[in-house]
């Protein structure tokens, strides 16, 4: 895709067009203009001509919009409308520009040209101030505005029905479709559609470089038809032509190249919105748009007055399930085409800053009382969105997310006695907060992974279409988890729904780089905080075993700290891959990857080898013997391959042993005999004989000339004499493999502190922190000296993620 910021001319397109005519007569199959036009090959936009009496209507309208923008402040601070966000009435400066700085640029008026008061329901009222608001007219200043905005938008609109007719019909010529799914019937039903008479103020200067989407960012329409008429330049309030052939209204096909659109003055033109792109399963598309401001002298002081009506489902329907929220676009289409903001990174799902309550307490007793007074019309009320989160300055606080309805920071949006009972019970901060859903929520690399549920997937293909059109080439593939995870290697099956069947993909996550197949192994973008919030409290030199490693975001940024890693896990695809990322991030050095049962694994890193054992009751025995025994070991060890290396190592380190190349046997690496950094170890001080561990069995700065070793820093670390902490993410589970660790240490070979656990667990609202600890203590057979739990993340209302931390009881030793 060409980059919007692009500043040479694209190719100039015409639209498809359908005269006036034609699309009164209900009898006429206008189906392959339609295709054409809004298709999945068209543009996505196509306009009406010759419809009676347009031209007039849209130049009374427009001319009146420089008057409304001139009004004196007081006077159109009249017309604001803060409790619909602005979605009634005069707005400017409230909405962002794609740079995220306040749209001073231009104004507009917005109002319904069908209904002054679409209902008079309280409650719909409240709970969807932005789309049932009533009309706020200029009586006094500007009385002709009303009138003028009327007739043009209500012809806008008779015609738009027509084309929803013939929109219909194509699409039941490709589909089947109920008779009141119908886009003609669902506009005719809506009480809720929105004009918007747009205003851009004269500017001084034209910067010359200003990027494609200047005056309107990229978007595509969340409605279901868009309707549009022509600009009007002027300069000192006289109609002038546009001074620029560039500047005008830009799309996105569906080939990805960005073409300039053209329609005549007198044409209306429609573009499809995303709801109907859903609705009609994809036959007729939305497009992404944007607008281009006129460059250069000629640019200067001109103003631009232009039209759009915005046809819409009724606020019920947009609010029901009926129709998807999308992960990366406000889950409910607003009312009236604003500018959502889209970054290459993440998606901000307001435009409009909103607010946050902190109440500034922990976990307030009272919080379920706190939460009846701000109650549910003022918070947030978003599919799957939670409107109670974590506060990022203190763990202990909880952030309220507010409804976009409250628009001040003083929240005078929220009547006075509420606000008093509020302050009563506790003390509160309003805090800017901007709800932001990036895809590496949603899958891994350029995999973006949905979850449907049942109602929604006789849309899935439309839904993932929708996304990929709008993200592609950041996202190259659409994926659905089908069914429930059932296997041990916690990998989801996915069924791609939209780009290349590819799930091999490329993460980066603390600077690091994650090479995996997102459909072999486990991944989860979501735990990245804990990964480094765990690696953050590993020192450099420390002995890690990391029981379920997974492709390795524990092991590698750990090895990245150069502590010594041995990581395990059952798949042998996440070990393929965790050795791949190794090496790619070029910690190889440190990471001895096994691929085993955990239980087994930490068994055998525990275990004190025959030899050593044996040598500890007969000192005596020959290094013969030693070797031998040593050869004869069976481990699951990637780092136990080295046989030539390690007979090197060993040489370049110490010089001790002799050649087991051409032996036919392999050497496990963890109990080869080399310099042992617990040799230098004083007891009784973990750290420091962990420290030394780090140094050893290299011969780094010791003048060795050996090539570099796979696992080299690995090689002679003695985990049964010292392990500082053993890693256990698998929250399903893990509580349950704490018994591996009865009876497996040996006192007297033990050096310095036993190590730290961290076992993954869920937490469910009906158990508590006691209950869990009691479990872990059953696991040991030992009680849990002062436990840490820290709530990683809630995957379910009902369930969190936990780690719990603790030093292993001295009564595991034997
Ligand atoms: C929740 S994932 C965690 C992976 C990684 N630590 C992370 O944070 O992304 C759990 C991992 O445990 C592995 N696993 C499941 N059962 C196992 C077992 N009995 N022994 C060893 N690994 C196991 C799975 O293959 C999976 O990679």
């Amino acid at each position: 895709m060409a980059s919007p910021s692009q500043t040479s001319i694209p190719a100039t397109t015409r639209t498809v067009t359908i005269s006036y005519s034609d699309l009164q007569d209900k009898s006429m199959d206008l189906s392959e203009k339609i295709e054409e036009g809004f298709g999945p090959s068209g543009l996505g936009i196509l306009s009406v001509t010759d419809v009676p009496g347009y031209s007039t209507l849209r130049r009374n309208l427009l001319l009146l919009s420089p008057r409304l923008a001139n009004l004196p402040k007081e006077v159109k601070m009249e017309l604001e409308d803060p409790h619909s966000r602005y979605n009634f009435g005069w707005s400017h400066g409230k909405e962002k520009l794609e740079s995220g700085k306040l749209d001073m640029l231009k104004g507009s008026f917005y109002a319904n040209p069908i209904l002054d008061t679409p209902t008079t329901d309280a409650y719909l009222i409240e709970r969807y101030p932005s789309y049932c608001g009533s009309n706020i007219w200029p009586d006094a200043a500007l009385p002709e505005l009303e009138i003028a905005f009327k007739a043009l938008g209500q012809l806008m609109h008779d015609v738009g029905l027509m084309l929803a007719h013939h929109c219909d019909r194509y699409v039941s010529r490709v589909m089947k479709m109920d008779e009141d799914e119908g886009l003609e019937n669902i506009l005719c039903r809506s009480r809720c559609p929105k004009g918007r008479l747009l205003y851009y103020f004269p500017t001084e200067q034209s910067k010359d470089n200003i990027s494609m989407s200047s005056w309107c960012g990229w978007h595509t329409d969340h409605g279901s038809l868009t309707g549009l008429t022509c600009g009007m330049f002027m300069r000192d309030a006289v109609e002038v032509p546009c001074p620029d052939s560039a500047a005008g209204l830009y799309v996105r096909t569906r080939t990805d190249q960005i073409v300039k659109v053209v329609y005549g003055e007198d044409e209306i033109a429609y573009q499809i919105g995303e709801t109907t792109e859903i609705l009609s399963s994809g036959y007729l598309c939305a497009t992404p748009h944007c607008v281009r401001a006129p460059r250069g002298q000629e640019a200067s002081r001109l103003e631009r007055s232009t039209f759009a009506l915005f046809m819409q489902p009724d606020c019920r329907l947009l609010h029901s399930n009926a129709i998807p929220s999308l992960p990366n676009q406000p889950p409910a289409p607003r009312s009236s085409g604003e500018e959502v903001a889209f970054s290459s990174d993440t998606i901000s799902l307001e435009k409009k800053t909103d607010w946050a309550l902190r109440p500034v307490f922990a976990l307030h007793r009272d919080s379920a009382r706190l939460y009846n007074i701000i109650d549910l019309i003022y918070l947030l009320d978003k599919p799957r969105v939670k409107p109670i989160t974590e506060d990022p300055t203190c763990e202990k606080n909880r952030y309220m997310i507010l409804s976009e309805s409250v628009q001040n920071s003083d929240l005078s949006d929220i009547p006075n006695d509420k606000l008093e009972e509020l302050r009563g019970l506790c003390e509160i901060d309003v805090v800017p907060y901007t709800l932001t859903l990036g895809y590496s929520y949603w899958g891994a690399g350029h995999i973006a992974h949905l979850n449907i549920h049942d109602e929604l997937l006789p849309f899935k293909d439309v839904i993932a279409k929708v996304i990929y059109d709008k993200n592609y080439p950041r996202i190259k593939t659409i994926v659905n988890k089908v069914g429930t995870i059932s296997n041990e290697f916690r990998v989801p099956k996915f069924e791609v729904l939209a780009g290349e069947n590819d799930m091999v993909t490329e993460v980066k996550q603390y600077r690091l780089t994650f090479k995996l197949d997102y459909g072999l192994v486990y991944w989860n973008s979501r735990l990245e905080h804990e990964h480094a919030r765990l690696v953050s409290q590993f020192q450099a030199g420390q002995i890690i075993c990391d029981m379920f490693a997974g492709i390795g975001p524990f092991a590698i940024p750990a090895a990245q700290k150069e502590c010594i890693v041995f990581a395990n896990d059952l798949n042998p695809d996440s070990i393929r891959y965790l050795k791949i990322n190794a090496e790619v991030n070029k910690v190889d050095d440190y990471v001895c990857p096994y691929n085993t049962d955990a239980r087994k694994f930490i068994a055998q890193m525990m275990t004190v080898p025959e030899e050593i054992e044996l040598n500890h009751i007969s000192p005596l025995k020959s290094s013969e013997q030693q070797k031998e025994t040593v050869i004869n070991q069976e481990s699951e060890s990637e780092c136990s391959k080295v046989t030539v290396e390690v007979k090197e190592l060993q040489n370049g380190a110490e010089g001790k042993f002799e050649s087991v190349e051409g032996s036919g046997k392999t050497v496990d690496a963890s109990v080869v005999a080399v310099k042992r950094p617990s040799d230098d170890c004083q007891e009784g001080n973990g750290s420091l004989c962990s420290t030394n561990t780090s140094l050893a069995g290299t011969g780094k700065g010791k003048g060795n000339k050996n090539k570099r070793l796979r696992g080299s820093k690995v090689v002679g670390v003695k985990t049964w004499e010292h392990v500082d902490h053993v890693i256990m993410n698998l929250p399903a589970s893990a509580l349950q493999f704490l018994d591996a660790f009865r009876g497996i240490i040996q006192k007297k070979y033990w050096k310095g502190d036993l190590p730290w656990i961290h076992c993954y667990c869920f937490i469910r609202a009906n158990e508590t922190q006691e209950y869990i600890i009691s479990e872990a203590e059953a696991a040991l057979g030992s009680s849990i000296q002062d436990p840490i739990f820290h709530r990683v993340r809630d995957v379910a209302p009902n369930k969190s993620m936990f780690c719990l931390s603790f030093r292993l009881p001295e009564s595991c030793l034997v």
